[in-house]
């Protein structure tokens, strides 16, 4: 008999939390674009042409060579040494390496902030729309997950006060923003700040985008402006590469030993090896040169996206951004569309995109879509635009 044949197994009961826990979307739709023909604008994937390999060979072999034997044993959950240090000196405010956490990924950072954090049912303030990744790592934690009205700019502070009680934090990705592409201000990061110290709202920073800025670089981050009153989130995911699994927390004193024990008790540390490999791969300024290269590419992309959008979507009252860095566009289809029943028909024609309704904590707005330009080639990010132009075509005529 088949194992997959027996009944259930009986006497599992599922924790309340992992009812809470449903599969990605995303990673459900990133399947279909996984078929041969399909051009994707749907992935979060940084280009793997900006994957520094070289680098990367030559520092495993040197990692092994000096210092194999500690780079492949169990080591401080706090991070690398000389990793902490290399993070402290790259953030552009002063920062002690012994307050930087490493790790794994940044989206091990958004679940130890949510363990140490929430409690069932306590608030948690997000941005409209917001990270899918992050409204995941805080589901679990059974908080009631609450959108902040939102412009092109990020959050309305007027909406936050309304909002605040009860709250533990404030969610934000100021730094072209995961899914809209969108950055804040300064006007409005002074304003974000001023509101919430009044209001005492503890902030926590995303930042995974903020290097890739295409003309000039962000405003300074919200931590940088009160450490005390943010954890910062920080990524080699989209400047080195993703595989790496390696992210940073800076973290106020008062709650940084809670979330280095929740880290402990989630995998002990973040890998010892590819910590080593990452803190070689930085010496002597490797960041500086390659990530230029990047900000290039992107920019080339980007701006492909937008010459394709504004060839192909004439007459149609589609609407988009125009990010200042990043990886990603927010787009928005002609009254009465739906972003949702049009993707299976956009993928009949060879292309996806995620719907925006994916991101928002509640009551989200289905004519949104979020399209990544960085994967697609120019040639398919031509034919995939005029793609979505015609199947929005056929599909208003229907
Ligand atoms: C806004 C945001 N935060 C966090 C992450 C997680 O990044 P990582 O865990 O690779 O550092 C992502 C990944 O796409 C993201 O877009």
């Amino acid at each position: 008999m088949n194992p997959h044949d027996l009944p259930p197994a009986t006497g599992w009961t599922l924790a309340r939390r992992a009812e809470r826990m449903n599969p990605s979307f995303i990673r459900e739709i990133l399947k279909v674009t996984e078929r041969p023909g399909i051009i994707s604008f749907a992935g979060g994937l940084p280009s793997p042409h900006t994957f520094p390999v070289d680098a990367f060979a030559a520092a495993c072999a040197r990692v092994l060579r000096e210092d194999g034997r500690s780079a492949l044993q169990y080591a401080a959950s706090e991070g690398y040494g000389p990793l902490r240090e290399a993070v402290a000196a790259m953030l552009p405010w002063p920062v002690d390496p012994d307050d930087v956490l490493i790790t794994t990924g940044s989206q091990q950072g958004l679940d130890l902030v949510a363990k140490v954090l929430l409690d069932a049912d306590s608030r948690v303030l997000v941005e409209t729309p917001t990270y899918l990744g992050a409204l995941q790592a805080f589901a679990p934690m059974e908080p009631e997950a609450v959108g902040v009205a939102s412009d092109a700019e990020g959050i309305d502070v007027a909406d936050l006060a309304a909002k605040r009680s009860g709250a533990r934090f404030l969610y934000l990705l100021p730094n072209f923003q995961n899914p809209t592409g969108r950055t804040m201000g300064e006007a409005r990061r002074q304003a974000v700040m001023q509101t919430t110290r009044e209001l005492a709202l503890p902030i926590v920073e995303d930042n995974p985008y903020g290097d890739l800025w295409f003309d000039t670089p962000p405003p300074a981050p919200l931590t940088a402006r009160h450490p005390g009153g943010c954890i910062y989130l920080g990524s080699f995911s989209k400047v080195l590469a993703p595989g790496l699994r390696l992210g940073y927390m800076i973290a106020p004193r008062a709650i940084a030993p809670k979330l280095l024990q929740a880290k402990q008790a989630a995998d002990l540390h973040s890998p010892s090896f590819n910590q080593r490999v990452v803190a070689e791969v930085l010496r002597d300024g490797f960041l500086d040169r390659h990530v230029p290269t990047i900000r290039a590419l992107y920019r080339s992309q980007r701006d492909a996206m937008l010459a394709a959008l504004d060839r192909e979507m004439q007459g149609l009252d589609v609407r988009w951004n125009t990010p200042d860095g990043g990886m990603f566009l927010w787009a928005r289809l002609p009254q009465g569309m739906d972003a949702m029943t049009l993707l299976p028909k956009a993928v009949e024609q060879g292309i996806a995109y995620v719907p925006g309704a994916a991101f928002y904590a509640a009551a989200p707005d289905p004519r949104t879509l979020r399209l990544s330009f960085v994967t697609a080639t120019r040639e398919q990010i031509d034919r995939g635009i005029a793609g979505l132009a015609s199947t929005i075509r056929t599909n208003l005529r229907g």
